[in-house]
């Protein structure tokens, strides 16, 4: 069943982007743990919603945090900083894989500002595009964004648990490469 979705924030001071820490692990799991708590049944099924939300953890982030680029929204107001969102970067592979924001800070621009940290640092690094497998419920924001539906796909959240994709992806700049690398993704 979906958690009744919680109430804007009215204080939205300001939301700064910056690299995770280990100690942000807590509150990683807890925005994705509230950020699929928030969807509706329209695309995924309870069942489906309650495997992707078990995936992760605050010692799965822990490591993650070693070894990946995630960028997090870290909101500044009256009441303290508090992360409302993160995005992580796999640039060996030009993916962009788990864009999530607390519901009570959605449409506030926070996951435009996160893809757009990671679009920078990719061109930074040289890379030609990025890829990702977009949940159904995303895909206009992505395409807000520039990113292209490719094809349809499937995601293994867990043994036999699988949830349909899309595969998405946006040239940052035309090369050779970049196209190898849109056709090695299997759809
Ligand atoms: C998808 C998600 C990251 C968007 O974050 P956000 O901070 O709310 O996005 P933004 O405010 O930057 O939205 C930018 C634009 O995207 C589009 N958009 C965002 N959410 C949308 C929605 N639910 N329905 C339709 N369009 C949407 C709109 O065009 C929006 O611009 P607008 O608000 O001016 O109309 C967030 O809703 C989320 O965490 N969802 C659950 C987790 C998830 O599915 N992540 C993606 C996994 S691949």
């Amino acid at each position: 069943m979906r958690t009744p979705a919680p109430a804007p924030v009215t204080d939205v001071g300001t939301v700064e982007l910056r690299r995770a820490r280990a100690d942000d692990a807590e509150a990683l799991a807890t925005v994705h743990a509230r950020a699929i708590a928030a969807l509706d049944a329209t695309h995924y099924t309870a069942a489906e919603r309650a495997a992707w939300s078990a995936r992760m953890s605050p010692d799965k982030y822990r490591v993650l945090v070693e070894s990946r680029r995630i960028t997090v929204a870290e909101a500044v107001t009256a009441g303290g900083r508090c992360i409302v969102g993160y995005a992580q970067l796999l640039p060996d592979e030009g993916v962009i894989e788990g864009v999530y924001v607390d519901p009570q800070w959605a449409r506030r621009g926070t996951g435009t500002a996160l893809v757009g940290a990671l679009e920078t640092e990719a061109r930074a690094l040289g890379l030609p595009g990025l890829v990702l497998d977009a949940a159904l419920h995303s895909i206009p924001f992505y395409r807000s964004l520039g990113y292209r539906q490719e094809c349809l796909s499937h995601h293994e959240l867990a043994p036999g648990v699988r949830i349909a994709c899309a595969v998405m992806d946006k040239r940052l700049g035309a090369t050779a490469d970049g196209d190898a690398r849109r056709a090695e993704r299997p759809c």
